[in-house]
């Protein structure tokens, strides 16, 4: 479609109407507004949608929990015994890995805490662990408790590159720069597949390149790139990633996260991994013999029982995923943000995130005087989106559900915001 300088309202609906993957709004639940109508749900890249199966996939399996005791979890059908099994393929989809190289466990902080526990592995002088800026707390307490953990320095060995300043986010030279400089001193290179706050997608392949070359082990945080941009981890040789599950991909509130482990190091017994029963063998995990033997792949990260009313919701949205797959979602992902972006270039706002549809997933970080109080003003016109202090708004138009018609409700609510402090 051609694009226009300044879209209307009809514009905005005739994109709509054309749109082939329209219809896959219908497949979520949307939240009410303070008026009782749908709201603009922007904030996908914090918590995704309920799908409308989400509900049906949870009672199924509180109806089995009553029908069936303990004995659901090895029934012939659906038995709970292999549900993380089940999801493997799908989440493999998702991110461009082997279904092997997978396994859906816990939640993302503790998941980083047991991938720092296999793959940072500092030697003498080759200890620090580089990271990019702005780095979301959790990961870096995750990293600093290692590294004090380890008897190392966290306020040292943690480096992490910031933007320059008077800039907003990363070039991917001097990220390459800085792995490149600090080589001899690097253990690990722990970066965000997209960056939580400013909204950036890296160049994975290109910055693993440089952190296996600078003699690293290579790992990702792709909570804000699961099910947002195109991936293929197995391809780009990554060592290890992790992800929640709650955000594009719709899983729910705390649902299970996931992890890649590179099949070099899954399929490789060496490979140190923090024990528990569910990461053995499922062949053998009844045996109940004193040695731990991992199963192979990422499945022997697997510790503990997993929870198969958290794994339903999930299911029903990764089959969803199954039906549009990533390259449609992407593309419309690129379309409609694009649209969204071209729509506040014309308002008085400054939009931090990378203007390259290559550089950015969904997501547009906005920056204000007083971010707080526009979301406060946002929210009582119906819009949902969230704030990251001091100053950003984060704005996602998910490809899944959102409608170029909200990205241009937003802009013009945005537009017509009372109060001072937008703008840049
Ligand atoms: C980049 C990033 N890392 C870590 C986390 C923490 O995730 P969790 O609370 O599921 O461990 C989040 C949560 O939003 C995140 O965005």
């Amino acid at each position: 479609m051609a694009d226009v300088a300044r879209p209307t309202e009809a514009d905005a609906l005739a994109r709509d109407a054309a749109d082939p993957l329209w219809s896959f709004r219908d497949r979520f639940l949307l939240p009410v507004g303070p008026d009782g109508s749908p709201a603009v749900y922007l904030a996908g890249q914090s918590l995704g949608l309920q799908p409308r199966t989400a509900r049906a996939a949870l009672d199924v399996e509180l109806d089995r929990w009553s029908r069936l005791g303990v004995d659901a979890w090895f029934t012939p059908e659906r038995p709970w015994f292999t549900y993380t099994e089940r999801l493997r393929e799908p989440m493999a989809r998702i991110v461009g890995a082997r279904p092997s190289e997978i396994a859906i466990l816990n939640g993302l902080t503790v998941n980083i805490h047991l991938l720092l526990a296999s793959f940072f592995r500092p030697d003498g002088r080759r200890r620090r662990i580089l990271a990019d800026g702005p780095l979301f707390p959790s990961d870096r307490h995750a990293i600093t408790s290692h590294l004090a953990q380890r008897g190392l320095d966290p306020d040292r060995d943690l480096v992490v590159v910031e933007p320059h300043v008077g800039t907003s986010v990363l070039r991917t030279d001097d990220l390459e720069v800085a792995i490149r400089d600090r080589a001899p001193e690097l253990a690990l290179v722990f970066l965000s597949g997209v960056n939580f706050a400013t909204g950036q997608s890296h160049e994975i392949a290109r910055l693993t390149d440089a952190g296996h070359a600078a003699g690293a082990m290579v790992g990702w945080d792709f909570a804000h790139a699961a099910g947002n941009v195109e991936l293929a981890v197995h391809d780009w040789n990554v060592d290890f990633a992790a992800w929640c599950t709650y955000k594009y991909l719709n899983g729910g509130p705390g649902s299970s996260a996931a992890i890649f482990v590179h099949d070099r190091h899954g399929q490789d017994p060496s490979t140190p991994r923090l024990g528990g029963w569910w990461g053995i063998d499922p062949r053998r995990r009844f045996d109940m013999t004193p040695a731990f033997g991992p199963a192979a792949g990422a499945a022997g990260w697997e510790a503990s029982t997993p929870s198969p009313l958290a794994l339903a919701p999930l299911a029903a949205s990764l089959a969803i995923f199954d039906e549009v797959g990533m390259p449609a979602l992407r593309a419309r992902s690129v379309s409609l943000t694009g649209y969204l972006a071209r729509l506040l270039a014309e308002l008085p706002v400054e939009v931090i995130t990378p203007a390259d549809p290559a550089a950015r997933g969904s997501q547009l970080s906005l920056r204000f005087d007083d971010a707080e109080a526009v979301l406060a003003r946002l929210a009582t016109r119906g819009v949902v989106a969230d704030f990251r202090a001091p100053d950003l708004l984060r704005i996602a138009p998910v490809p899944l559900y959102n409608t170029y018609h909200e990205a241009w409700r937003f802009a013009s609510i945005l537009r017509d915001l009372p109060g001072s402090g937008r703008g840049a």
